[in-house]
């Protein structure tokens, strides 16, 4: 087991050091003036696009639940649905006394960043989806987005770093738990495993879109109308 666990944090911090160097962009923290936030359109576009998640999250955990008949972890889980429900309320109220629309990425997503949910979606296994989502997915988001909010941004994201990161490294240990429960055969380890990779990547290019949208909205460009333009496709 330990060493499956292991591998399983090889896969998310080979993601973590290919983010920290800037690999899939650099998110655009810390603003010449914090106090500015709700004036800063790539502040207000990245709370819409943290809506998103969260609220995902309420919907995915409350099916997962129904999978796990261990007392204890059902507990934890009903903990971390009152959590994420929190977490989308929070950041839409925060963006209502903005005066900006809380919805907007949540009704019509940026594609690359809804693309890792939409693969969540179709795990079945509780391992599969713990492990992606709580252990891989919380792990990537706290250790390159909101680490470096409380680094370099912590009055702008206030929101983030008051009210929501300190539950991540309780849905990350839920992960970590989950994976020692149910990872104990072959066929299990090879399921998990692949769907890891496969999440890690996701989560990447989800936050390449990010940092691409954040700087162009900073840059005064419409996310919303960036999303909906014309479809360019990558060069190889
Ligand atoms: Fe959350
Ligand atoms: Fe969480």
């Amino acid at each position: 087991m330990d060493q499956f666990l292991h591998e399983m944090e090889e896969i998310r911090k080979t993601a973590v050091n290919d983010l920290a160097a800037g690999k899939y962009g650099r998110l655009p923290f810390g603003g010449e003036n914090p106090t500015e936030a709700s004036k800063r359109p790539e502040v207000i576009f990245f709370l819409q696009l943290g809506v998103y998640p969260e609220w995902r999250e309420v919907h995915f955990l409350s099916r997962q639940i129904q999978r796990l008949d261990d007392a204890d972890m059902v507990y934890r889980i009903g903990e971390q649905i009152f959590d994420e429900a929190k977490h989308t309320k929070v950041l839409r109220d925060q963006l209502m006394l903005w005066g900006a629309d809380p919805d907007r990425f949540w009704q019509q997503p940026i594609p690359q960043w809804a693309a890792a949910f939409d693969y969540m979606d179709k795990l079945t296994h509780p391992a599969e989806y713990f492990g992606c989502s709580n252990f891989i997915g919380e792990g990537l988001f706290l250790a390159s987005v909101m680490n470096p909010m409380k680094t370099h941004d912590p009055e702008t994201f206030n929101v983030y770093v008051e009210h929501i990161l300190p539950d991540e490294p309780r849905h990350i240990k839920i992960g970590r738990d989950i994976i020692i429960k149910y990872c104990t055969t072959h066929e299990m380890q090879e399921r998990v495993r692949r769907s890891a990779i496969i999440l890690a990547k996701q989560y990447c290019q989800g936050y390449d879109a990010a940092t691409k949208f954040a700087i162009r909205a900073m840059q005064g460009d419409d996310p919303g109308q960036i999303r909906d333009g014309e479809v360019i496709l990558p060069t190889v």
